[in-house]
């Protein structure tokens, strides 16, 4: 109902129970960030010693106030780290948590710490340092997921399997080789997050709130001091950049979605149906109701956080997609995507790593699948090309009829007879019988990069020199 006087009525009569005191309750709940950027506290307190160091060194401010700063800020750091500091709302975020914390502990020298700086470059600051360091987790965690891959390509280089194109028997190939396909593609991953690291190796501190400060600060020193390779170059960009938060989320949406093709293949394999693995008791579990289930649960969340990291790719793209340089508060929304990502991310590979060391190989199983759905067709043609001379397309149109034989006959190719053969082309000899196994299917794939499992050796030997 219209009412001339709403505006002027009490925050609880127009917004509802949930805001007790009116529009600053409001306010302070959507400005605040200390819920989430209280994490970036350890990033946060190193910037500030390195900033105030650089400022003492330089003569912008005493060096008792430095030592000051810096006690008072080792201070703050172990009562968090102890679970003794109070984070408060009030105070918006971490840098004046921290602050307002410091200027409690040792005075009005705290308020020299912001001289030469501004929030702005201070949160660029402490994100991208958090940014780089899970980066570096993420590498490690890689590696070790690529490790598992190349000891399981290792023990199946021999362990033939059915290979799959439009989850239609193809051709045989190895487990081993398959496993390899995962090392390609985990190794990219790695290498990107390389780059993205050099890409990202620049410090922020020092653009001040855009403009650059007239204070004469050495961005050189607190660039080395915090690890970086140097400064940033434009005092404007660096404080309305996130692209390094934005490489972290491509990559881990990437990444995330070989995650989750492994875990299909995976939830796949370990039906009844194929039968081509087992799930280890720690990575399954059962049903309540049907007492000869065990479900691939781990596989089936790890393809489920790739929605919600690819989520916050998309989310992050588009708070960012319209802003005008330099800082606005939307870039506020940076954190809670890429803090969730990476926590899904390294959930995803850590559970990954297991699955691929405990799985058990059923290579029976796999090995009867190989042989069956004519997978040899494509060796009965090329044998006909080698061996009869025949052009490929006429090969190929001779093997199609031996599948259709021996799919009237209900039997494999390679159980067709000699005489069966002959009559569909009078030039097959006894010999093609030693392409028609799986074995020797795979044994032949010799090509660069091929299934033949001395090819997927020489991978693997090449992957563990660079692992
Ligand atoms: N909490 C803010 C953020 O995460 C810090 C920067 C605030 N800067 C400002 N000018 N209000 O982006």
């Amino acid at each position: 109902m219209a009412d001339g006087n709403s505006e002027t009525k009490s925050s609880n009569q127009m917004w509802g129970g949930r805001f007790a005191s009116g529009p600053d309750a409001i306010m302070e709940e959507i400005n605040a960030s200390i819920g989430f950027d209280k994490k970036l506290y350890g990033q946060d307190i190193r910037g500030s010693i390195a900033h105030a160091t650089m400022l003492a060194h330089q003569g912008i401010i005493s060096a008792e106030d430095k030592d000051k700063i810096v006690h008072g800020l080792n201070t703050i750091l172990s009562e968090i780290e102890s679970g003794q500091f109070e984070f408060s709302r009030r105070l918006e975020d971490i840098h004046m948590n921290i602050e307002a914390r410091l200027a409690t502990l040792i005075g009005p020298a705290a308020g020299r710490l912001h001289t030469a700086r501004s929030r702005n470059d201070q949160v660029a600051l402490d994100f991208r340092l958090w940014v780089k360091e899970e980066l570096q987790r993420t590498e490690k965690a890689l590696t070790g997921l690529i490790a598992a891959f190349l000891d399981r390509a290792e023990e199946h280089a021999e362990t033939v399997m059915p290979g799959f194109t439009h989850l239609q028997t193809a051709q045989p190939v190895t487990f081993g080789h398959h496993c390899m396909a995962y090392v390609e593609m985990i190794g990219r991953d790695r290498s990107r997050v390389r780059h993205a690291i050099e890409h990202m190796d620049e410090s922020p501190i020092g653009a001040a709130a855009l403009a650059g400060t007239g204070f004469p600060i050495d961005r050189h020193m607190t660039a080395s001091a915090l690890g970086f390779a140097g400064p940033t170059r434009n005092s404007i960009d660096t404080v309305s950049d996130r692209d390094f938060a934005l490489e972290f989320l491509s990559i881990a949406a990437i990444a995330a979605t070989h995650l989750s093709r492994l875990a299909e293949e995976i939830v796949i394999w370990s039906t009844p149906q194929f039968g081509f693995i087992r799930l280890s008791d720690a990575f399954s579990t059962g049903s309540s109701i049907m007492p000869q289930k065990k479900n691939p649960d781990a596989a089936e969340l790890v393809r489920a956080k790739t929605g919600r990291i690819n989520g916050s790719l998309i989310a992050l793209l588009t708070v960012m997609k319209g802003l005008p340089l330099a800082y606005s508060k939307d870039m506020q929304e940076d954190k809670e995507q890429v803090f969730d990502a990476a926590e899904s991310l390294e959930l995803a590979v850590a559970a990954m790593t297991g699955m691929v060391r405990d799985m058990a190989i059923r290579a029976d199983r796999m090995k009867a699948a190989a042989g069956s759905g004519y997978s040899t067709a494509t060796d009965l043609a090329d044998w006909l090309v080698r061996e009869a001379g025949l052009p490929f397309r006429d090969a190929h149109h001779v093997t199609g009829r031996a599948v259709a034989l021996a799919e009237q006959k209900t039997c494999d190719l390679a159980d067709l007879s000699l005489e069966d053969l002959q009559s569909i082309h009078p030039q097959i000899t006894a010999k093609v019988f030693d392409v028609l196994t799986v074995e020797a299917s795979v044994a032949s794939r010799t090509s660069f990069g091929g299934t033949a499992p001395n090819e997927v050796r020489k991978q693997i030997a090449w992957w563990r020199a660079r692992n």
